[in-house]
């Protein structure tokens, strides 16, 4: 049994109808445009916004600022052995920076590159590379009915597929992301990572597991894969990112830190090129973009991450607002993920044909109902592809206590009972990159 009690306490407001009426047309009806103080609860991202620990913020007072040869980068070096087994540690600002950082050494013009399901900037990352980012997920993945332990797995036919079609030179690395942020947060098993590991080998090519949620993947592992039952989360967290040449970090999520990322790896020869780019890109290789004090809080963090006590409280709030949501009908995709829940927002808003973008409508109701933030992850944000309409509701860790959920709930519930008067939206203005068009876009309402 673990809580948390607050040492620091932050008011939050809801603000009138009115206002929120308001805020949200003046937003051109994309929340990303809403002051965060108009907002009651953020459920945006779970990126960079949890409440860091007591010990964390310790931990920022005593780190080293020194440009090079910081012991609070010797700190996270050692964090990083301990909890995930690699011994050479590249720091960047953030999870992009440190995938710049890898993929501008491993990946080239021409080159293509499956991974379960890329995550936006990763999928930029490697176009930006002259190289195609191929998704591989396992066919339920997209499904947000099917049930399974595991819908965040990499569908070993489709990478196959994929050197068959291109030949294995032109795959030098394949990837796995740990959870499937893409595939609304679902695991990966470890099988299913030593199955990558051994095509990776056979195809000659590098094995790279994006870890941004290694510790909420390896609690979904211990829970459901039988061999898996009796160990820890922090055993698994080594087993399974063992199996990989490199992990490329964002310390925002798993990390528990505000700010951060990295690259790590055993390999000297890689190590030594993305230290070549780091410097390029991201700064001497003992700060990365990177304060002292905050390497020495992700340090910290990472060692929380992998708390037994810790992550079945974080999983567990996560399935307590999923738990929520269903017992008011409203339809979500299931099972839940690690760090979010998904609305079906399709189901939700089926009289919403897919143009008239039934998830952003849904996003704007749950804003103008009870100033919920939530993010729009279907045909606004991904023009051109046959995902499903979700919403995300992602939790900040450690941040929202039970009574935000029934709030959400709540909200959630009372736009439920009014959905067949939501009107769909249309685009006003749009940026010239389609990919990124749901940051900037503004709509209105048809
Ligand atoms: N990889 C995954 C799987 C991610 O979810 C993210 C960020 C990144 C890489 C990039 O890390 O933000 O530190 O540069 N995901 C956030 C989100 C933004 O809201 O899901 P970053």
């Amino acid at each position: 049994m673990v809580g948390y009690k607050s040492k620091v306490a932050e008011q939050i407001h809801l603000p009138s109808r009115t206002k929120r009426e308001r805020a949200l047309e003046e937003a051109g009806y994309n929340v990303f445009n809403l002051d965060s103080e108009d907002v009651f609860i953020d459920l945006l991202t779970d990126s960079g916004t949890g409440a860091m620990s007591d010990e964390q913020w310790a931990a920022l007072f005593r780190g080293d600022e020194a440009y090079a040869g910081s012991r609070s980068f010797g700190e996270l070096e050692d964090a990083v052995a301990d909890v995930m087994g690699f011994s050479h540690v590249v720091p960047a600002h953030q999870g992009r920076g440190a995938e710049n950082v890898l993929y501008g050494s491993l990946v080239e013009e021409g080159d293509v590159v499956p991974n379960n399901t890329h995550f936006d900037t990763t999928r930029a990352h490697i176009a930006n590379q002259g190289a195609d980012p191929v998704d591989c997920p396992v066919d339920d993945a997209r499904d947000p009915a099917a049930d399974g332990p595991f819908k965040g797995n990499t569908s070993l036919e489709r990478a196959r597929a994929v050197v068959e079609e291109h030949g294995p030179e032109r795959v030098p690395v394949v990837v796995q992301t740990i959870t499937n942020n893409s595939a609304a947060g679902q695991p990966v098993s470890v099988e299913n990572s030593r199955a990558v590991r051994e095509f990776a080998d056979e195809i000659g090519a590098s094995f790279v597991i994006d870890a941004c949620r290694f510790a909420e993947n390896a609690y979904f592992v211990t829970e459901r894969e039988d061999e898996f039952a009796d160990a820890s989360v922090a055993d698994v967290a080594r087993e399974q990112l063992g199996l990989a040449d490199a992990v490329v970090m964002s310390g925002k999520k798993d990390g528990l830190a505000n700010a951060g990322g990295f690259v790590a790896t055993d390999s000297d020869a890689l190590y030594e090129s993305c230290k070549q780019r780091a410097i390029l890109y991201e700064g001497f290789p003992t700060y990365g973009g990177m304060a002292g004090r905050d390497i020495a809080a992700m340090a910290v963090g990472l060692r929380e991450a992998v708390d037994e006590a810790y992550v079945a409280d974080r999983v567990g709030q996560v399935q307590e607002l999923a738990d929520a949501l269903e017992s008011v009908g409203v339809p979500i995709y299931t099972p839940a993920g690690g760090h979010a829940v998904y609305l079906d927002a399709g189901a939700f808003l089926s009289h919403l044909e897919p143009e008239a973008f039934p998830g952003q409508a849904l996003v704007c109701e749950l804003y103008r109902e009870g100033g919920v933030r939530g993010v729009e992850l279907g045909s606004f944000a991904f023009p051109d592809t046959d995902r499903p309409e979700l919403v995300r509701l992602a939790l900040p860790r450690r941040t929202y206590h039970r009574e935000h959920l029934e709030h959400v709930a709540e909200t959630a519930a009372a736009v439920l009972e009014r959905r067949e008067d939501v009107s769909g939206l249309e685009i006003e203005e749009e940026p010239e990159m389609a990919e990124i068009r749901h940051f900037t876009a503004t709509l209105e309402p048809t």
